[in-house]
């Protein structure tokens, strides 16, 4: 068990995929919960539900990460809740994907305004506590994308390779008390991916990747745990690739 006892963590896109499974491991593991979601209030309302059961606090903030009045209010409810926020979890991110001919300035600018924008300013935002506290980690849920291109997602690929540099810059600026990293997460076992892909599919890309088969959201959302505790303390401004090896074939 990694020990994040009283530290309060807020985690955009919280209330389903891999933001609830770090949502509900940091719980397990002692941290109180802050989840900001944009839409769904039943779903962010079950995660707080189940985050209570465990014995630890937790609320859920809509809002929309991409908007900075709606991040500026969040914080507020947040230090209404809890004296602080010691972690930083930028999860929330999209897709909207088309070829680089077809694809609408709208569909560009939603995906770079969630994807990069947002944790823009919910790390400027949350960040100033951290610096005052002289200690703080956030960490960034970016994809391999960001390194190896995909087909059909240039606006996606932009986002998260963005992030990966937003991630060294802050990582840069907050030394040496805020710790700043990423996880550069692969092909992951999902509702979404059941939806997209046919299992054809995801066999022909598992056949690609060395380890051969889709990563969990709680293999996620370990990486994330390390990332936000103590035992990565002498580490910052790196994006971690999480794929199976799926990078280095
Ligand atoms: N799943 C994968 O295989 C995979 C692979 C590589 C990288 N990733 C990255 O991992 C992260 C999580 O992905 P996921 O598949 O778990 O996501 P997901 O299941 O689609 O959940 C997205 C979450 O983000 C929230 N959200 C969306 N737009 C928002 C906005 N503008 N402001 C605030 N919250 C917003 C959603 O809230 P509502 O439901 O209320 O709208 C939901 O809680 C993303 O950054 C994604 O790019 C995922």
């Amino acid at each position: 068990m990694i020990e994040l006892n009283n530290k309060t963590v807020f985690i955009t896109g919280g209330s389903r995929g891999i933001g609830k499974a770090i949502a509900l491991s940091f719980a397990a593991n002692g941290a109180n919960v802050a989840i900001n979601y944009q839409t769904n209030s039943d779903a962010a309302k079950a995660v707080v539900t189940e985050i209570k059961s465990m014995g630890r606090k937790a609320i859920a903030l809509k809002g929309d990460i991409a908007n900075k009045e709606s991040v500026l209010q969040m914080r507020d409810q947040v230090l209404a809740r809890f004296e602080t926020v010691d972690i930083l979890v930028n999860n929330a991110g999209i897709n909207l994907d088309n070829t680089l001919l077809e694809m609408e300035e709208e569909q560009w600018d939603r995906v770079l305004d969630v994807n990069l924008k947002g944790p823009f300013l919910c790390s400027q935002v949350f960040a100033k506590l951290m610096v005052e506290n002289r200690s703080g980690k956030i960490v960034n849920i970016s994809a391999i994308t960001g390194a190896k291109a995909r087909l059909n997602a240039p606006n996606y690929c932009s986002s998260k390779a963005g992030l990966n540099m937003l991630t060294k810059c802050m990582a840069l600026e907050l030394a040496p008390n805020v710790q700043v990293n990423g996880i550069g997460v692969g092909f992951i076992e999902s509702k979404l991916v059941r939806e997209i892909y046919s299992q054809a599919q995801i066999d022909a890309a598992n056949a690609v990747t060395p380890l051969n088969r889709m990563g969990t959201k709680d293999e996620i959302a370990q990486m994330a745990l390390y990332l936000a505790s103590s035992g990565s303390d002498f580490m910052t401004g790196q994006t971690i690739a999480l794929d199976g090896g799926k990078i280095i074939g």
